[in-house]
């Protein structure tokens, strides 16, 4: 039996993408019976590394998602539309999707996961986080025992990329960013991965799979890493951390905490190793403990070798099961309750704070007495450098509540000796 794959964009992915389908030797023997019926692009003049037997290649992608021969629709064209259209006129034609559309997801996943129930239809998106890393299906089906306490991940490559090289060098962000645009480790236009929207889009993904609820996208608190500079590196490293733009997902028990930021990782930890360009999502579970996914989170073949891993998914439901009227419900993906999320400023976090003072007599007691004024207790103070003739002064705090840390900082800005407050961070 043949099944056919319209394929809908020919960029990096789904080069690697058709690459695999079109060359099964050695591979599982179900990728024999998938092929490629058609490939939507948006030009065809532009230049192709691979060849198709002539007829293949179309403009036409509203035709490819209802052509009554095709049986899956592979979805990588990126962007929110047309994408998120054709996913659902895909789905009204009661074609399976693939896709590995993080933004689509992470915004429409409510509207296309309703749809493709009510069409009976499967819609896997294992390439959408962490590329090549297999995380979306093990939260479905393999960790499925567990009640998921928490997920937290390096999930940009991009921004892991550039903090891992600021360290490594000594650079600031801004030469690291131009040298990895340079060496097309980062897009021309690199705000999605370095304000941390892509990180976003993936932890509100992981987080509906995680704890069985959606999350509104726009309530993601989202930080990027523009304002990390290498002395917060060099004072990081000298306190024992790493500094990783982590996204975390937490179960509070009534409400969820749902955030992406630059945050000091203390070097023990495991996320704290993951360097360059590749991902890991740590996952903590009752009763397995904690499980870490780590791999290359991009690039045409890992994040081709997931896509191409849901379409045999969706092929093996297709040859064994005769019951089209009830998808898998471990396969499938399903809307659920909006999850109420923590207020930011209720969240309980440690934090970093490094500050330029006068070096005036009373200034470490002046910044203690309004730390301890809002119930903000002090874990370590350090004193080391000036810069010009202010002193700077690090702090770390125990776990606080962030509205009464801000409370603090607030106070402490306006204080006589106080020049500015160049750094906040949050501490793992
Ligand atoms: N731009 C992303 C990253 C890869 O740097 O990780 C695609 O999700």
């Amino acid at each position: 039996m043949a099944f056919k794959v319209g394929l809908l964009g020919l960029g990096t992915v789904g080069t690697g993408t058709a690459e695999i389908l079109l060359d099964p030797a050695g591979r599982h023997p179900i990728l024999q019976e998938i092929t490629i019926k058609k490939v939507g692009v948006r030009s065809l003049d532009k230049p192709r590394k691979l060849k198709f037997p002539q007829g293949t290649i179309s403009t036409d992608l509203t035709a490819i998602v209802t052509d009554p021969e095709i049986d899956i629709v592979v979805e990588l064209l990126g962007g929110l539309e047309p994408a998120r259209s054709l996913i659902l006129q895909a789905i009204a034609a009661k074609k399976h999707v693939v896709t590995a559309n993080k933004a689509v997801i992470a915004r429409y996943g409510d509207e296309i996961y309703s749809a493709a129930e009510k069409a009976k239809v499967y819609v896997l998106l294992e390439g959408a986080v962490g590329g090549g890393i297999p995380v979306i299906e093990p939260l479905k089906q393999s960790l499925g025992a567990n009640r998921i306490k928490s997920a937290i991940g390096i999930v940009n490559g991009t921004t892991n990329y550039i903090l891992t090289q600021m360290a490594a060098v000594g650079a600031d962000f801004a030469d690291v960013l131009a040298e990895a645009q340079q060496l097309g480790y980062a897009e021309a236009d690199p705000t999605a991965d370095v304000d941390g929207l892509d990180a976003a889009d993936k932890i509100t993904i992981l987080t509906s799979l995680a704890f069985g609820k959606s999350v509104k996208r726009e309530q993601v608190l989202t930080e990027g890493i523009r304002q990390v500079s290498i002395t917060d590196i060099n004072y990081a490293e000298k306190l024992g951390f790493a500094i990783k733009l982590l996204a975390i997902s937490q179960n509070l028990g009534d409400c969820l905490q749902v955030r992406v930021h630059p945050t000091l990782v203390p070097k023990s930890h495991p996320l704290a190793s993951i360097n360059g360009v590749n991902n890991a999502i740590l996952i903590e579970g009752d009763p397995i403990g904690q499980v870490m996914f780590f791999g290359p989170g991009a690039g045409a073949g890992p994040t081709a070798s997931a896509v191409v891993a849901d379409i045999m998914n969706i092929v093996g439901v297709l040859k064994s099961s005769t019951n089209t009227e009830n998808l898998d419900p471990l396969l499938s993906c399903s809307h659920q309750e909006y999850a109420t999320l923590l207020p930011s400023e209720e969240l309980v976090t440690r934090f970093y704070a490094r500050s330029l003072a006068r070096d005036v007599p009373g200034v470490i007691g002046h910044l203690g007495t309004c730390f301890g004024k809002y119930n903000v207790s002090l874990e370590s103070v350090v004193q080391i450098g000036f810069v010009g003739e202010y002193s700077e002064i690090v702090v770390v705090t125990h776990d606080v509540k962030e509205g009464n840390f801000r409370l603090a900082i607030a106070e402490i800005s306006n204080l006589d000796a106080i020049h500015s407050i160049p750094s906040i961070l949050r501490v793992l």
